[in-house]
């Protein structure tokens, strides 16, 4: 049986970090669904299926990975979906105690269900979402850190 991976998170907006750890997850499984989800502690700053459709265009030449949408519990869906895990990047330990929580919650949810851990590249272990919408906001050079899609995407609100 095929084996799926889900790598869920809001990717607002999905970095070369989010890039490199779903090449990385297709390494050990069959397939992988990137899932933009919603993390209600953060308010998005473009909606969910514009997000997916970046990493959509970014992604297109990639096999067995998929990205898609979706709106309730990760753990639920996982389970409706049969896939075998949750996969996150994580940068350094500080990622590890907010990350913990959640994998317990979903196990706790669906308790098939493993998350793994994935550590980011070096090269990444200090990007985030957030730091690539602060410099886009002041015109800088996105290129280090997004996929080209994703940073013409980014010029354009802040132009
Ligand atoms: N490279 C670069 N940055 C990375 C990274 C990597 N490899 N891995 C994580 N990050 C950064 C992101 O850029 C982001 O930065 P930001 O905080 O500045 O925005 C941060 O780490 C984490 O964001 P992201 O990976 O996009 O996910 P998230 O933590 O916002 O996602 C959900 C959380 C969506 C997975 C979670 O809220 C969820 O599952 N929601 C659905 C509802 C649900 O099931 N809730 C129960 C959960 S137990």
């Amino acid at each position: 049986m095929a084996r799926l991976a889900l790598y869920p998170g809001s990717f607002d907006p999905f970095t070369l970090g989010h890039l490199d750890i779903a090449q990385r997850a297709l390494r050990l499984f069959d397939a992988v669904e990137i899932i933009v989800a919603a993390n209600p502690e953060k308010k998005a700053s473009m909606p969910a299926d514009v997000r997916a459709a970046l990493i959509q265009e970014a992604t297109a030449d990639i096999q067995k990975l998929s990205v898609r949408t979706f709106e309730g519990l990760v753990a639920a869906y996982a389970e409706a979906r049969g896939a075998t895990a949750l996969i996150r990047g994580v940068r350094s330990a500080c990622d590890i105690t907010y990350e913990a929580k959640m994998a317990i919650a979903n196990s706790r949810l669906c308790a098939e269900l493993e998350t793994i851990f994935l550590l980011t590249a070096p090269a990444y272990a200090h990007t985030s979402s957030s730091l690539v919408r602060d410099i886009a906001r002041w015109g800088g050079d996105l290129t280090p850190f997004v996929p080209p899609a994703v940073a013409a995407a980014l010029r354009r609100p802040y132009a």
